[in-house]
């Protein structure tokens, strides 16, 4: 009788308990630390979004359609917080290795994180910028290094598509260049024309688009293999890492 009587109570109990446990997950989210910051962090994100005209968190491409808007976007991109101090990256930078005393061309410099780094290792490097809001964080941190250093690194303000120089280098850099702009094989001709005959571009992009709105496409592989070829430069090493793709293409023909 007494083992009748418990086997509801005991379903009960076990009831109570899944409900606990039930609401324990539901609530988890909200008095968990670690899950609130998490809330918090994406609240964050989406409120910093929320401050911007042209950065969006969706894929919105509308900027490929007018150069205007294309342009506004990158200032704006120079108002960003995390872009105000310039930080050499060395996972993408890692596998460029130039040898001393050659000359190198950043398409795409960005706050000139690449003109600063290079520029104290001694190399001549020059860079093609369209934001002046960027241009200015990298003049500001210019200003700061000996003056010998300062004239090794020049920037010119404008689009890659439109950059013109009698000047011929021994690399370009197209890292982190290729998933922003309007036409992909438009910015390694570009590459193509300011090599010396033997110069390489080192390039790196990640293979699928990702990140915000300035993204506009992935570089996988196979799409890169073409772009090349079309734009007469031979790849050397090809090779996706870590979901990034790199490359080290070299100009053969004149
Ligand atoms: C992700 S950043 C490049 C990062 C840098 N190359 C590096 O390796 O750290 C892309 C840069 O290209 C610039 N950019 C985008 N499209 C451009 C264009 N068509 N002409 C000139 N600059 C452009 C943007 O303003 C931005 O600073």
């Amino acid at each position: 009788m007494r083992a009748k009587l418990q086997r509801p109570q005991t379903i009960a109990r076990n009831i109570v308990v899944m409900l606990r446990n039930v609401l324990e997950r539901i609530r988890k989210p909200i008095i968990d630390g670690v899950e609130t910051k998490s809330i918090q962090g994406v609240r964050k994100v989406d409120d910093e979004y929320r401050s911007y005209t042209y950065i969006k968190k969706d894929p919105d491409f509308s900027h490929l359609l007018s150069r205007a808007k294309y342009r506004r976007l990158y200032e704006e991109v120079g108002t960003v917080d995390a872009n105000k101090n310039p930080v050499w990256r060395e996972e993408w930078m890692n596998y460029f290795r130039p040898l001393p005393g050659r000359r190198i061309l950043e398409l795409g410099s960005h706050n000139g994180c690449n003109l600063l780094y290079y520029g104290q290792e001694g190399f001549e490097i020059d860079g093609v910028e369209l934001s002046s809001s960027l241009i200015a964080i990298f003049e500001a941190h210019k200003k700061q290094l000996p003056d010998e250093v300062q004239n090794r690194i020049r920037v010119f303000q404008g689009w890659i598509e439109e950059f013109f120089t009698s000047d011929r280098y021994d690399y370009v850099l197209c890292t982190e260049i290729l998933e922003h702009v309007i036409d992909p094989l438009t910015v390694l001709v570009k590459a193509e024309e300011c090599l010396k005959l033997g110069g390489e571009v080192y390039i790196s992009s990640p293979e699928e688009r990702c990140g915000n709105n300035t993204h506009v496409r992935g570089v996988p592989p196979n799409e890169l293999k073409i772009w090349l070829s079309q734009a007469r430069l031979s790849p050397i090493k090809l090779w996706v890492e870590e979901g990034r793709t790199f490359c080290h293409a070299r100009k053969d023909l004149l």
